[in-house]
Order: C-alpha cells, then structure tokens, then sequence
C-alpha cells in the first residue's frame, strides 16, 4: 500500500450494509483523523458490530466505500485488501484468544501469518507487544490463566503485532471491574500517544467516553445511520436530541470529568 499521510485515516462515504434482505445502516458518512480516538455508541441493535464488520472487510456493504488513508477499501483487489488488512489490528469482543496457544503464540501469530520474520524476530517482538501492554513476563501463559483485565490487554498485544496504523476495539471495558476498566483506559491513551495509533472503539461504558474520546458518533436503530457526531460531554450538555442526551447522560455511574493527573492527551498531534 502507498498510503497517503495526508488523507484521513478512514473515510467512509454512503455505507449501506446489512444481511440477506434487512438493511441495517444506510448512507452513513464519516471521516476518522489520524490519532484520533472515535467512539461508535448507541443502542443495542442500531449495528454498531456491523458497522465494524464492514469497516475490517468481514461484510460487505451493499453500497458506499471505505477507504484508508486514500485508498479505497471496498474497491481494492485481493492483493491491495491483504496489504490495507495489514494495517490494521482487531480486538473482538470476546478476546478471541486461541486458548490452546501461549500468550506469546497468540500474539506471534499476525507476525507468522504476514510476515516472512525469523522465529528470532518475532520473539523479540512478542516480548516488546507484552511489554507494551504491561504483561513482560507472560509469554508462557495461557488465555485460562489469565484475569478478563490481562486477557484483554493479551488481545491488545496481538492486534498491535504489525505495529497497524488503526486499531478496532469491541467494547474493551465489558465484563471488567471499573478499576480494570480503568487501567484499560489508560493503556489506550498510552497506545495511542506512544504508537500514534488511530482508534475506533465500540463501546457502552460512559466513563470510557468521557475519559477517551475524542469524538462519538451515535448511531439509533430506526434512524438506520447516525443521529449525532461531536465531543461526548458538549453532546450531553447541548444536543437537542433527548435520545443523545438520554444516552449519555443515563445513571450507571458518574461521568468522570478528564483528570490532568492522567496527562491531558486528549488532543490530536496533527
Ligand atoms: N449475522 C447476522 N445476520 C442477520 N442479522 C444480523 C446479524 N448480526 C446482526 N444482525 C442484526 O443487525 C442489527 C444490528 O446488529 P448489531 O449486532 O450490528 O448491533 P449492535 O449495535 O452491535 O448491538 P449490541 O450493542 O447489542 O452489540 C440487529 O437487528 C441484529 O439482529
Ligand atoms: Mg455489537
């Protein structure tokens, strides 16, 4: 791939998708900068894990284009696509850890697929990945051995093997305590300043928005498409839509307000 650096990470322009005859998103346009933490929220159902299928290639829209970087995506050949997937590491929802592997063959396994690396390099890589994410010292265990907050940070560490431009993160925080959660934050803010990693991350959890994002998009099942677009805490203090308001402004917990403490990175590089 010859990517632009100019270009938007991601520029997606008219998307439908859906399944067999039911649309579930329709003309849905946006652009992603690169470095910038996008969180894609709403309901249950309004396709946000479909819009991620179609955003890495696993669905195919039925109209519109994705592209990275300037290049199309949805109009790439199979040679094209397989250098663009490269640049790309995807952290699904339930880990999907290969529990029969080691922490260090799960994460060397990107390098052994799409690298022709010596087993040399790729170990050397796999420590600095688990370095990275704070598992030094774990190559040898297995997914079953693992607490939710290090499986995580395992899957992590395996989607950051290619070094990938853009990470796809499905709920990080699910099924976390909310001091796990919070160190989850955390290694996100420090991937992304560190590594310069653009994000788009899937997520239910408020305080994860109010800590991270950058910008939201809301998505709403009968709207079949976005409803609102913009930083999470002036949407909640001044979006006319009361399902926006309502969304992020429901009671699970306080909205933490950004700690400085915590480095103030929520601005963009560029
Ligand atoms: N494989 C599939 N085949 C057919 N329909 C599907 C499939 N996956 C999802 N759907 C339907 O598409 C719609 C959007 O689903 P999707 O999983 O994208 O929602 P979501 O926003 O990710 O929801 P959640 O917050 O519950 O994960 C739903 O009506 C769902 O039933
Ligand atoms: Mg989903």
């Amino acid at each position: 791939m010859d990517p632009n650096p100019t270009a938007p990470a991601i520029e997606v322009k008219h998307l439908a998708c859906g399944y067999d005859e039911s649309v579930v998103l329709q003309d849905v346009s946006f652009t992603v900068k690169p470095r910038e933490l996008l969180f894609i929220i709403g309901g249950s159902g309004c396709g946000k894990s479909t819009l991620l299928r179609c955003l890495i290639g696993l669905l195919q829209p039925i109209r519109g284009d994705v592209a990275y970087f300037g290049q199309s995506f949805t109009g790439a050949d199979s040679a094209q696509r397989r250098e663009i997937l490269k640049t790309f590491g995807v952290l699904y929802q339930n880990n999907a850890l290969w529990s029969s592997m080691t922490l260090a063959e799960n994460v060397s396994l990107p390098l052994e697929i799409h690298t022709s690396l010596s087993r040399a390099d790729r170990e050397e890589i796999v420590t600095l990945k688990l370095t990275e994410v704070g598992l030094a010292g774990s190559e040898d265990l297995y997914p079953s051995e693992l607490s939710g907050g290090m499986k995580k940070r395992a899957a992590l560490a395996r989607a950051l093997a290619l070094d990938p431009a853009i990470v796809f993160f499905d709920e990080p925080s699910e099924g976390l305590d909310p001091i796990t959660s919070r160190e989850m934050d955390r290694l996100i803010l420090q991937v992304r300043d560190v590594l310069g990693t653009t994000m788009v991350i899937v997520s239910h959890q408020l305080s994860s928005i109010f800590r991270l994002a950058d910008r939201v998009l809301m998505f709403d099942r009968t709207a079949k498409g976005i409803i609102a677009e913009g930083k999470p805490d002036e949407l909640a203090a001044h979006s006319e839509d009361s399902r926006v308001r309502d969304f992020l402004k429901r009671d699970d917990g306080p909205a933490p307000q950004p700690n400085p403490a915590e480095g103030g990175s929520k601005t963009h590089s560029s």
